[in-house]
């Protein structure tokens, strides 16, 4: 059975593009493949955050985001990376196998580094946390957004780098990208992605959003003044990804859509709908899971118990094939 991983950070409110880049797919994959989706605590680390029960918090707040969109305990592994000790140990390993070089090409340090003023040398390496995630779970298929294709690249380098030296370790991984909703961008500056760093809150569409401030967003997305509606990334970037959005939503393809629409108002309109009727359901589970935590803890527990296994006897194997000392 093909073997799904993916994870997704704790900090930050999740937003639509989350939703509609990955975590929505997270949830149909689960029912036909080996699925394992993680909560990445070490990864939020590389950040400075001034309150340090931001990462603890948003860690449970995420598993119940994750529960609420589909995500479901019993059919696919749901945990917390820090509970599974091997994700550090193989991120060393990583760290050994990777360049300089490869490291400083990662367009998404280069981004972040800009927004810091303390650039923690784990923010540098954070691809061969990655990595190690991904390769630990002899992992075929990796759902994300666009914007981590770079990163999957760089692990699948790693690991045939790896597997040359070293023997035979790790399976490569293939990025599975959706064809709608792989980058979604901000509604005000619809030249950057949907970020949680960007800091644009009218920009983001919350998962949490009320339905009246959804609306408000989208109805004032910058849009341009050329007047038709037509699929065109590069000269039209505000309308196209609207039409992006309600693709997603409703399982169209953006271009066909651009045909049944003369003006941008009713494109608006009807895009708000649409993510509306989509979050309502999430936000309603959310409201139920929110209220117990200590269910949530208990069942990240158990994936974490599931996930240990796996992870426990990779690493056996890469301790032996790099060589250290096993007794
Ligand atoms: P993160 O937490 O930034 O984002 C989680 C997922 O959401 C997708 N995404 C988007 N998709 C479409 N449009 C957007 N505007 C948008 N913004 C975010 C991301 O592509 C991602 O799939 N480094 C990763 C987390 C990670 C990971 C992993 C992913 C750690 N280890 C192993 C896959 C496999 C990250 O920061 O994602």
């Amino acid at each position: 059975m093909t073997r799904v991983f993916s994870g997704i950070q704790p900090t930050g409110e999740q937003h639509l593009g989350n939703f509609l880049g990955a975590t929505r797919n997270w949830a149909k994959m689960q029912h036909e493949t080996d699925a394992f989706f993680c909560v990445v605590d070490l990864h939020a680390i590389t950040i400075r955050h001034d309150d340090r029960a931001a990462v603890r918090d948003g860690s449970v707040r995420l598993a119940q985001m994750l529960m609420a969109v589909g995500l479901d305990p019993e059919v696919c592994t749901l945990f917390v990376q820090s509970h599974v000790r091997e994700h550090a140990e193989l991120s060393w390993i990583m760290q050994c196998n990777v360049s300089y070089g490869e490291l400083s090409r990662m367009t998404q340090f280069k981004d972040k580094s800009d927004q810091h003023d303390f650039i923690s040398a784990g923010l540098f390496t954070y691809p061969a946390l990655q990595a190690a995630d991904i390769l630990l779970y002899d992992t075929d298929e990796v759902p994300v957004g666009d914007d981590q294709r770079q990163h999957i690249e760089i692990t699948r380098d790693i690991a045939e780098r790896f597997n040359y030296h070293y023997g035979e370790t790790f399976v490569l991984p293939e990025a599975v990208i959706p064809a709608a909703g792989a980058r979604v961008m901000d509604l005000q500056q619809p030249t950057s992605k949907m970020s949680k760093s960007l800091d644009s809150p009218k920009g983001t569409v919350g998962l949490l959003d009320e339905p009246k401030q959804i609306e408000k967003k989208i109805k004032s997305a910058v849009t341009d003044n050329d007047g038709t509606v037509r699929f065109e990334v590069a000269e039209k970037p505000g309308i196209s990804n609207l039409l992006s959005i309600l693709g997603a939503a409703t399982d169209r393809d953006p271009a066909s859509l651009a045909d049944e629409y003369e003006q941008y108002g009713p494109l608006k309109t009807d895009t708000a709908a649409a993510v509306i009727e989509l979050l309502e359901p999430v936000q309603a589970r959310y409201r139920e899971l929110e209220a117990d935590p200590a269910e949530t803890a208990r069942l990240l527990k158990l994936g974490a118990d599931k996930a240990r296994e796996i992870a426990n006897s990779t690493m056996e194997r890469v301790r032996t094939n790099v060589g250290l000392l096993t007794d």
